[in-house]
């Protein structure tokens, strides 16, 4: 199956994010990843509001936020002033994730549930028919450039067959050390988007390596 690919603006010159975000809109790239941390749930600080509310009018692409964040559920408003297709929070972060769920989808946007590393997907059989996506991290969140997690694959695995057994329609997303080496493995897995930070704007040709990370899988 042909995933869906959402460069994750993370890696891209924060100098020139005009540029960047030009290049996403010329390239098969299907979504474009944000990456907000607060400096509380994981150890670093990334971009905030200000900065995505100038950039969503530039981008042509569906905006995908995930929200590395503590009480995610304060800023469902806020994502979605700017536009924002799916909003992503993490498992470990919601403690009352089916409220913060229907929260997103009343706002008009599909919702996404992140789980890190250690967080088995067991935990979603109670709410995966009302999740529109999984993202399932393959790294330690935080940072971009990391070294891909390979448990990650058959977590993937073991997703989609609840996903099937439960007739649910979620998709599974795949974030942190998704390469070209990567990117079949995820997608064998059960993975239908990729999102990929560090090897989209390390490439050569990042427009390029966006379309042949499509045709890979
Ligand atoms: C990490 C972020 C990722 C990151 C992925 O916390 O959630 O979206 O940008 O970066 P790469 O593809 O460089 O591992
Ligand atoms: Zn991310």
């Amino acid at each position: 199956m042909t995933p869906l690919i959402a460069p994750s603006l993370l890696s891209a010159d924060f100098a020139d994010l005009r540029s960047d975000i030009a290049m996403i809109n010329r390239s098969e790239a299907d979504w474009l990843h944000l990456d907000i941390m607060d400096g509380v749930f994981v150890p670093n600080i990334s971009f905030g509001f200000p900065v995505i509310k100038s950039i969503a009018p530039l981008c042509s692409k569906p905006l995908d936020v995930h929200l590395m964040v503590v009480q995610p559920e304060k800023f469902i408003t806020r994502v979605q002033e700017f536009g924002a297709y799916m909003m992503n929070v993490h498992y470990e972060a919601c403690t009352h994730l089916h409220r913060t769920v229907q929260q997103i989808k009343d706002a008009g946007m599909k919702a996404g549930v992140t789980l890190n590393p250690h967080t088995p997907v067991s935990l979603l059989e109670d709410i995966i028919t009302d999740v529109d996506m999984v993202l399932l991290m393959s790294v330690n969140p935080g940072f971009g450039g990391q070294k891909f997690i390979p448990q990650t694959l058959e977590k993937a695995s073991r997703l989609k067959e609840l996903i099937l057994r439960k007739n649910a329609s979620t998709l599974i997303e795949i974030d942190g050390g998704i390469n070209e080496t990567t990117a079949p493995m995820a997608v064998k897995a059960g993975v239908d988007v990729l999102v990929a930070g560090h090897s989209v704007f390390s490439a050569e040709n990042p427009e390029a390596f966006i379309a042949n990370l499509k045709r890979l899988s």
